[in-house]
């Protein structure tokens, strides 16, 4: 049973898991490696389950908005809905000319999001692992809430470059008091696209907020200057790293050009109790509001 296997790590009750030496390099560099992080089996077991979600996923709808050009309103609304749901999203290098699939469905799926963590058991359990609440209770959160969830893939070959950002340009809250966890599921390489970060770039002032009106959106820029790509240094990692995201670091990653995928899971938490606007893309339903660990 997949569940019983992400349970029995809950078995292991820690009181911490960051060292001084790990949390000082955290609040210097604005990212944090840690190997190891989960077992190998569980990565198996989530890229399984990810493998079946795909299979179970009917790209009708999707495959038409993301396939046409003139569809870029319909692109948009789907993006906005996908906070409180599992919405699937396609590689742009996914679709030939005539809007067909290149590849099969499973080659094509660029990630999937925003509320994984809620809605599916296996993705549900991993994400409230006592492991990680007691992480972030290292890094200072007292209460967190876990705000969103993705599933992201990196296809062989047309996995696609995500260009440098900040997340708090996405996801704004009092503080910036917003942290980021990506889980490797798969070795992160130089060739598939592994994350690039500049050390200590979480001292950057935010350089534009992407703001939510109504059912629009729009980038607010403030800081126009170049990022300055040539401090970026490669985070490679193996299966089962953790790596933990200030949300104002600037990261990115490169095309996958090798014939591996690089499957990674990522969270978005914040402190309960602080200001989230209204202008935040990511909204849920009154019914599904963000839940915290003992919830
Ligand atoms: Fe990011």
């Amino acid at each position: 049973m997949q569940i019983e296997g992400i349970a029995k790590t809950q078995n292991n009750k820690l009181n911490s898991i960051l060292t001084f030496q790990q949390k000082n390099a955290y609040q210097k560099d604005g990212f944090l490696v840690i190997k190891n992080f989960i077992a190998s089996d569980i990565c198996e077991l989530l890229i399984e389950r990810a493998n079946l979600l795909i299979n179970n996923f009917d790209p009708g709808i999707a495959k038409t908005i993301f396939s046409a050009n003139d569809q870029r309103h319909a692109r948009n609304q789907y993006f906005l809905d996908s906070g409180d749901k599992i919405h699937f999203f396609f590689e742009e290098a996914a679709f030939d000319d005539h809007g067909n699939l290149k590849y099969e469905k499973s080659k094509c799926i660029n990630k999937f999001g925003h509320a994984l963590h809620d809605l599916d058991p296996v993705f549900n359990c991993f994400s409230h692992m006592n492991k990680i609440a007691v992480l972030l209770h290292d890094l200072n959160m007292q209460n967190p809430l876990i705000m969103q969830s993705m599933y992201i893939c990196k296809q062989p070959h047309i996995g696609g470059e995500v260009t440098c950002h900040q997340d708090a340009t996405y996801l704004h809250a009092a503080n910036h008091n917003i942290v980021g966890l990506w889980f490797a599921l798969e070795d992160a390489t130089l060739e598939n696209g592994c994350l690039w970060a500049i050390p200590g770039g979480q001292h950057t002032n935010l350089k534009s907020k992407f703001i939510r009106e109504n059912n629009t959106t729009k980038l607010e820029k403030y800081d126009e200057t170049p990022w300055e790509l040539d401090k970026m240094i490669p985070l490679e990692v193996p299966r089962g790293s953790l790596i933990v995201l200030h949300s104002l670091l600037p990261h990115m990653s490169k095309e996958n050009v090798s014939s591996h995928s690089r499957h990674a899971y990522t969270l978005h938490v914040m402190e309960n109790g602080i200001d989230y606007p209204s202008t935040n893309w990511l909204q849920r339903a009154p019914n599904m509001p963000f839940l915290g660990f003992l919830d």
